[in-house]
């Protein structure tokens, strides 16, 4: 029998950082690597995105997207399976940007709000770039090329995929049914807190990484935040507010509840609570972490896949180019 068309799903991450930590593993990869079973998945770096942040720092993206792959790979993505590449290998992106850059508003731009963020939030005192307000399009672009059927991406990119439905809708509506309305892909992902109870992100410096040894885990975890009302063995805690219970609730899932219970009860150690939590957390990395020690020592077996992901996604790229030269009658 032959095998039935798989649905098609893309997704991608900035390789503004050299590696993946936790929150973008939970968040993000462990549900791609879950979907790729009932998916055709196309996981992107998207390099040129992560232009928008670093035109002072170009210098690094191109380790960092290694970096990025070699951790897509640890966390089990199969590149027999998925396709795995970088934005700027296949410049039809760039060229689909160009030409939907021209049929859509600069309203709808400049309501999007992770450009007011954004621009609000720039280093020093650089001007907002015509490509940060144009970001989303360039979105649009690396999610339309591929006609999928979704995107699998967080909450707060419910703007951009609102906004890539609305150019291809206006696409449609200009030049006849070319682009499908794409679905957003939504998980229940945990939260993961930093080790200062803040969010987990590369910015604050409290993240833990997949690349982190175990020795490494266990210092930051050692020294992460935990509710400050709480000094003493027999103190009543609060663990919503501490960042050891979360990561207890994602890597020791089993004994979250009596964790909770003996915490607010007085009955529980920071000390010894930290102890359990490292020993759960390593021992979930501990086959991801392999692997990624693994790929790390075959450079060579990344890049091979990364030039593999590119010719199987400018395929599926250079088609439906066709189509939109087409359509637009510019052949
Ligand atoms: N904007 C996304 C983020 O910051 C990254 C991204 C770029 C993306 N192009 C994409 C995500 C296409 C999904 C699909 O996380
Ligand atoms: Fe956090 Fe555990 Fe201390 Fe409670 S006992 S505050 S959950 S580290």
């Amino acid at each position: 029998m032959p095998p039935v068309a798989r649905k098609r799903l893309l997704s991608g991450m900035q390789p503004t950082q050299p590696q993946l930590h936790l929150g973008n593993l939970e968040g993000a990869l462990r549900n791609w690597v879950r979907l790729q079973d009932d998916y055709d998945m196309y996981c992107c770096i998207v390099d040129w995105h992560a232009l928008t942040t670093m035109i002072e720092r170009t210098d690094e993206i191109y380790e960092n997207s290694i970096g990025i792959a070699t951790d897509y790979l640890a966390a089990g993505l199969d590149p027999e399976r998925s396709v795995i590449f970088i934005q700027s290998q296949v410049k039809e992106h760039a060229e689909l940007y160009l030409l939907f850059s021209m049929v859509t508003p600069l309203g709808w731009l400049e309501r999007v709000p992770t450009y007011k963020e954004k621009r609000d939030s720039l280093e020093g005192k650089a001007e907002a770039s015509h490509g940060l307000l144009g970001y989303p399009v360039l979105q649009a672009a690396d999610i339309l090329l591929y006609k999928p059927y979704g995107v699998p991406v967080g909450k707060d990119q419910i703007p951009h995929l609102e906004l890539t439905r609305e150019i291809a809708r206006r696409f449609n509506h200009l030049y006849g049914e070319t682009f499908p309305m794409i679905e957003n892909v939504l998980s229940d992902v945990p939260i993961l807190l930093g080790i200062d109870g803040r969010k987990m992100s590369k910015s604050y410096d409290n993240a833990i990484y997949i690349a982190d040894s175990a020795d490494e885990t266990a210092k930051k975890i050692q020294g992460a935040f935990t509710d400050p009302q709480k000094i003493r063995k027999d103190d009543p805690g609060h663990p919503e507010g501490c960042a050891v219970f979360h990561l207890h609730v994602v890597y020791n899932r089993e004994n979250k509840d009596t964790v909770e219970a003996e915490c607010r009860a007085g009955a529980r150690g920071c000390v010894q609570c930290k102890k359990e939590c490292i020993e759960a957390v390593n021992a979930a990395l501990a086959p991801i972490r392999e692997r990624r020690k693994e790929w790390e020592a075959n450079r060579e077996g990344v890049l091979r896949i990364l030039e593999q992901g590119a010719d199987r996604a400018r395929a599926v790229a250079s088609e439906t180019m066709k189509e939109v030269r087409a359509a637009m009658k510019l052949p």
